[in-house]
């Protein structure tokens, strides 16, 4: 990965760049209705489906289908959602020798209500995703040590993601964390010095007590986070505002959003941040990657599900051909 300075040109790579993704890998039931419901509110939807998800495997699908090697680390059931699971991953090019089936467990659950403005809720039954453990990981040392980059959410262990942040920084790979969900302790410090510290605009809230509505203040909450945390760079992703990504020296770099038509925008942020390790993974400094993660975010909330909804590399190309970014804010 090249240092993410937004100047220095990108050394072209004759290899597909290998991302290893440490994470969840969940079965979505989704339910479309036409507005959240309240608590205690009992709504009708319009539709129902069943469709494979989870933050680690929507980002592996993502990292595949935009032409990167994606190798998963992660655990399933030997429920038949484990079976799907697997199979799509699999489909989809995703090395998965390292997705472990757990007996007697179920496989990770999201339930999801996506209303008529794609804006969704998510509630999970981590199920096996739980049981991915460090010493799994310090099985794998040499998995992690072969990769260009290291991908982690969240829906994991904590010391299991913290392990996996510790062997990757032990041979020199770039670490990416995207932190969904906040752990309801805060972040903890084993998780400083990332090299890309990624969160959305309402982690980024949870993360540090700050408003994160604007670029202004998406600014002020990632030298809060350098502070306390000393990633390479932050970069918060804003939704239909874009993303900004900042070092904690010199100017941020504030890349606009594309206006879309959305339908669903769980999993926008996966293949934002998938999109972003890739390119830079590839060799693609931050004033290339950027766009690149914007434009793959914004087809992917024009899609219903999470991991169908992740775009292919040809599909991003055209679409930034074709699209001029919203005016920044
Ligand atoms: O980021 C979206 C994902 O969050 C869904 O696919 C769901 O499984 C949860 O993990």
């Amino acid at each position: 990965m090249a240092k993410p300075d937004g100047h220095a040109p990108a050394a072209p790579r004759r290899t597909r760049a290998r991302i290893v993704i440490v994470g969840s890998i969940n079965m979505d039931l989704v339910v479309q209705v036409p507005r959240l419901p309240k608590p205690g509110e009992t709504l009708s939807g319009s539709g129902f489906q069943t469709l494979p998800g989870g933050k680690g495997a929507n980002q592996a699908v993502a990292v595949a289908r935009l032409g990167g090697r994606a190798t998963m680390i992660g655990c399933v059931g030997d429920d038949v959602f484990g079976t799907h699971l697997r199979q799509g991953l699999r489909g989809e090019g995703v090395d998965i020798r390292h997705v472990a089936v757990i007996p007697k467990s179920s496989s990770g659950v999201a339930v999801i209500g996506v209303e008529a403005s794609g804006q969704n809720s998510i509630a999970i039954a981590s199920g096996a995703n739980e049981r991915l453990r460090p010493a799994d990981l310090r099985k794998l040392e040499s998995v992690i040590a072969s990769a260009d980059a290291l991908l982690l959410q969240l829906e994991i262990p904590l010391d299991t993601a913290a392990t996996a942040l510790r062997l990757a920084r032990r041979h020199g790979v770039p670490t990416v964390l995207d932190c969904a969900p906040v752990p309801p302790d805060g972040l903890p410090d084993t998780f400083r010095e990332v090299d890309i510290l990624s969160p959305n605009q309402s982690e980024a809230t949870l993360l540090t007590g700050m408003p994160c509505h604007t670029a202004s203040e998406a600014v002020a909450v990632a030298d809060a986070l350098i502070h306390r945390y000393d990633p390479g760079v932050v970069v918060v992703k804003m939704g239909e505002l874009g993303a900004v990504a900042h070092a904690g020296i010199g100017e941020a770099l504030v890349t606009p959003a594309y206006s879309i038509e959305a339908m669903d925008t769980t999993a926008a942020g996966d293949a934002f941040t998938a999109a972003l390790t890739l390119r830079l993974a590839e060799g693609a400094n931050l004033g290339e990657a950027m766009p690149f993660a914007c434009a793959a975010g914004a087809l992917a909330a024009t899609r219903l599900g999470a991991q169908n909804s992740m775009p292919k590399r040809t599909e991003v190309n055209r679409f930034l051909a074709a699209r001029k970014p919203k005016s920044p804010r």
